[in-house]
């Protein structure tokens, strides 16, 4: 693995040698002198992440070229994300680092040129560098990251870099205080992702309380760019803005040790950190913000370098779409008016009322010509009920038979040709569905209004209860919510 597109794919005895490097790069100073160009594409707005990432890539002994920003680019003409990546390709560099609004942009760049891609944000999901260098500031600071307590605070909901953040978590055994109102709540789903790592976290809205019992404040701006626009989101803001604003007054109950920590930059109408802590031993976000430029030096180093070691995933990658069953009654004639199909496909075992969507997802009400038989509420001695359809003269294809995995997950299909079933089974779900399934997230850059062209990718992570999740913006989605391309 040569790209850094997301910390989900790192295995945390890689985190750790990254800090190690970036640690000793800070220490010692050291370079190498790697002469590979590295194309510096920020489509939105960056201080920090654009100018140590290029600074780190000169330190390294890279040439450096890209934009700041899509204005002077034709980006702004509607060029599509692939195209722009392919160019910088084109020109001979040799990795790419960007940020973009749109979450997934990384991924989609990543997988469509040959180059590494590095991830310097993708709208509201993933900020990875930014991870890997606030917990290379706690180990600068702590010596360690397991058996601390941690408490991320203020915009759970848009802040990409406290979800990176807790996506690392996974990995160490850390106390994680969620410190938010709830509008700006940790989604859902990556509370549950934590969860299923086997991880508690502590959910607690009183600033005072996290400060006095917490070993790392980690402060976040609100994002006010990623709320709705227009008067919807105007009110949503007036209501959180300035909600945990800390100053050094409210940090005497602090722990001597405790580090506070933010990605920066702080919002100078409403500082979400009052001037008056920077001076306090406890403010490490200077200091923060300069080990970004050694973290990503280590980065570079291993991009052109080994490159980095894999998180294993859990789930089993497999490519099958058919699990063959034992046919015991071959000659279906005369059992039941229904299995009277002298060719064609008979599908049984559909969850009572789960009929009309297989209808749906195949298409069978729109064509004539293929003659359909559906049954509904029959008595199953596996289900209670069951729906059971035949359809005359039609073998599924495979887009077909996953389609009808999608909606029903323990359907029989029985394949008949003259008079006699000749392959029966259930389908499985291969671990990868193309261009199946709509992801339902708005900030996704499959989503089609951004006209961005990137293909449906999803992988299978549970067959039962269905889970799947977008190759793209990581986020999960369960039977109920899969809609259909
Ligand atoms: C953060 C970001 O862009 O997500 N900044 C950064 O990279 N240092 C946080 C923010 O903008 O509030």
């Amino acid at each position: 693995m040569k790209s850094v597109i997301s910390i989900r794919d790192f295995s945390r005895k890689e985190i750790d040698s990254l800090i190690v490097l970036a640690l000793e790069k800070k220490r010692s100073g050291t370079v190498k002198k790697l002469n590979k160009k590295v194309a510096s594409l920020f489509f939105e707005n960056s201080t920090r992440t654009r100018t140590s990432s290029e600074t780190a890539a000169e330190n390294e002994g890279c040439y450096v070229n890209g934009f700041a920003g899509p204005e002077g680019t034709s980006v702004m003409k509607g060029e599509p994300l692939v195209d722009t990546v392919r160019m910088f390709e084109g020109y001979g560099y040799d990795a790419i680092v960007m940020r973009h609004n749109l979450e997934g942009a990384a991924r989609l760049a990543c997988d469509t040129v040959s180059i590494p891609v590095i991830n310097g944000g993708d709208g509201s999901n993933s900020h990875p560098t930014q991870t890997l260098l606030d917990l290379m500031t706690i180990v600068e600071a702590k010596g360690k990251i397991d058996g601390l307590k941690i408490a991320l605070v203020g915009d759970l909901k848009y802040g990409r870099t406290v979800h990176t953040l807790l996506q690392a978590f996974e990995l160490y055994k850390v106390e994680v205080w969620l410190v938010s109102p709830e509008m700006l709540a940790m989604p859902e789903w990556r509370i549950e992702d934590y969860k299923k790592a086997g991880k508690e976290v502590i959910f607690n809205d009183d600033l005072m309380q996290a400060i006095s019992t917490v070993d790392v404040l980690y402060m976040t701006r609100i994002q006010r760019e990623r709320f709705p626009e227009g008067p919807e989101g105007d009110f949503e803001y007036k209501k959180v803005s300035g909600i945990y604003n800390l100053n050094a007054s409210m940090l005497k109950e602090a722990k001597k040790d405790l580090i506070i920590l933010h990605p920066l930059p702080r919002y100078k109408h409403n500082l979400e950190i009052a001037i008056d802590v920077d001076k306090t031993p406890y403010a490490r976000y200077i200091e923060q913000a300069r080990n970004g430029m050694f973290m990503r030096q280590a980065i570079i180093e291993r991009v052109f370098g080994k490159g980095f070691e894999e998180r294993k995933k859990k789930n089993e990658e497999h490519n099958l779409l058919w699990q063959d069953l034992k046919i015991e009654h071959g000659k279906k004639m005369g059992q039941h008016m229904l299995y009277r199909l002298e060719n064609g496909t008979l599908i049984d075992h559909i969850e009572a009322g789960k009929g009309e969507s297989v209808i749906r997802v195949l298409g069978l009400g729109k064509y004539k010509e293929t003659p359909m038989i559906y049954a509904k509420n029959l008595t199953s001695k596996r289900f209670g009920k069951k729906d059971v359809i035949g359809i005359k003269d039609k073998e599924l294809s495979e887009e077909e038979l996953s389609k009808l995995a999608l909606v029903c997950s323990h359907a029989t299909v029985n394949m008949i040709r003259d008079n006699s079933v000749f392959k029966k089974g259930n389908v499985i779900l291969p671990y990868k569905l193309v261009e199946l399934i709509e992801c339902n997230n708005p900030g996704c850059i499959t989503y089609k209004k951004h006209h961005e062209h990137a293909v449906s990718v999803f992988y299978v992570e549970n067959q039962d209860p269905l889970r799947v999740r977008c190759h793209y913006c990581e986020k999960p989605m369960s039977r109920e919510e899969i809609k259909l391309l």
